[in-house]
C-alpha cells in the first residue's frame, strides 16, 4: 500500500463557471491502475466524477485522459510508474462533456470523412486474398492495431493550430492503409480526399502523435507515405 495523491480537473459545463482541481488521497496498491484509482474515487469519495471506460484491458480505446500531462490510456498505466503525486486531464482538443468525458463526434467525424472502409474494384477477378507471408501484406497491416482511443487527435498541435477540420492523425492512418492496398477500388478518390486542404499536408511533423500511441503505431511516419504518394501521382510515377 503506498499513499497517493490523485488530482482530477473537475468541470460540468452545466453547473461550473470554470474548471477547477480537486484532490483525491487513496491507498493504492500493488499494480493498481489510474482507471482503478478513478474507482475508487467514485465508491469511497465522489460518485460524480466522470470518466469513460468500457474493456480495462487497453483494447476498446475508451479510457484515454492526460495522466500528468502525457495522454495515455488509464487502464494501462500503472500508478506505480508514477510517483506519489498523479494529475489527470481530459483529453485536448476535444470538447469536455463532464470532468473526464470529452465529446469524440469531431474525432469520428473526421474518420468518416476518410471513407474508412474498403471498396472493391468492379470486374476483377483479382484475388481479394493476400498471404500473410507476402510483402504486399506487411504494407496494409501497418497501422491496423488502431484502436481510435483518440489520443494521437488529442495530443496533435497541428489539430489544436488547425481546428477540428484538420483530419487528423488516426483518420490519415487509415486512409493510408486502404490507399496502399491495391485491392481497393477508391484508392485515387481516398489519396485526394486526405490531401486536400485539411489532409495529410497540414501535418508538420511535431510528432506527439507517435509518442502518445498506446499501440506503437506511428502515424506521423504513415502522413510523410501519404504525402510522397500524391507527389508521386503528380509527377506520373508509379505510387
Ligand atoms: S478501458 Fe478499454 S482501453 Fe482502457
Amino acid at each position: 500500500m503506498k499513499n497517493v495523491e490523485v488530482t482530477v480537473l473537475r468541470y460540468d459545463p452545466d453547473e461550473d463557471e470554470s474548471p477547477k482541481y480537486q484532490s483525491f488521497p487513496i491507498e493504492a496498491k500493488k499494480n493498481m491502475t489510474v482507471l482503478d484509482s478513478l474507482f475508487l474515487i467514485v465508491e469511497d469519495q465522489d460518485p460524480t466524477l466522470s470518466f469513460r471506460c468500457a474493456c480495462r484491458l487497453g483494447m476498446c480505446g475508451s479510457c484515454g485522459m492526460l495522466i500528468n500531462g502525457r495522454g495515455r490510456l488509464a487502464c494501462r498505466t500503472k500508478i506505480e510508474e508514477l510517483g506519489d503525486k498523479i494529475t489527470v486531464q481530459p483529453m485536448r482538443n476535444q470538447t469536455v462533456i463532464k470532468d473526464l468525458s470529452v465529446n469524440m463526434d469531431n474525432f469520428f467525424t473526421n474518420m468518416e470523412k476518410v471513407k474508412p472502409y474498403f471498396v472493391p474494384k468492379e470486374d476483377t477477378d483479382e484475388f481479394s486474398i493476400i498471404p500473410p507471408s507476402s510483402g504486399r501484406r506487411e504494407i496494409i497491416d501497418e497501422n491496423q492495431d488502431c484502436i481510435t482511443c483518440g489520443l494521437c487527435y488529442q495530443s496533435c498541435d497541428a489539430v489544436a493550430i488547425r481546428g477540428n477540420d484538420f483530419i487528423g492523425p488516426a483518420a490519415l492512418s487509415r486512409a493510408y492503409n486502404l490507399i496502399a492496398d491495391e485491392r481497393d477500388g477508391a484508392r485515387e478518390e481516398r489519396l485526394d480526399l486526405v490531401t486536400e486542404e485539411d489532409g495529410a499536408f497540414g501535418c508538420h511533423s511535431f510528432g506527439a502523435c507517435v509518442e502518445v500511441c498506446p499501440k506503437g503505431i506511428k502515424p506521423m511516419v504513415t502522413i510523410q507515405k501519404i504525402k510522397m504518394k500524391k507527389i508521386k501521382r503528380s509527377l506520373g510515377l508509379k505510387w
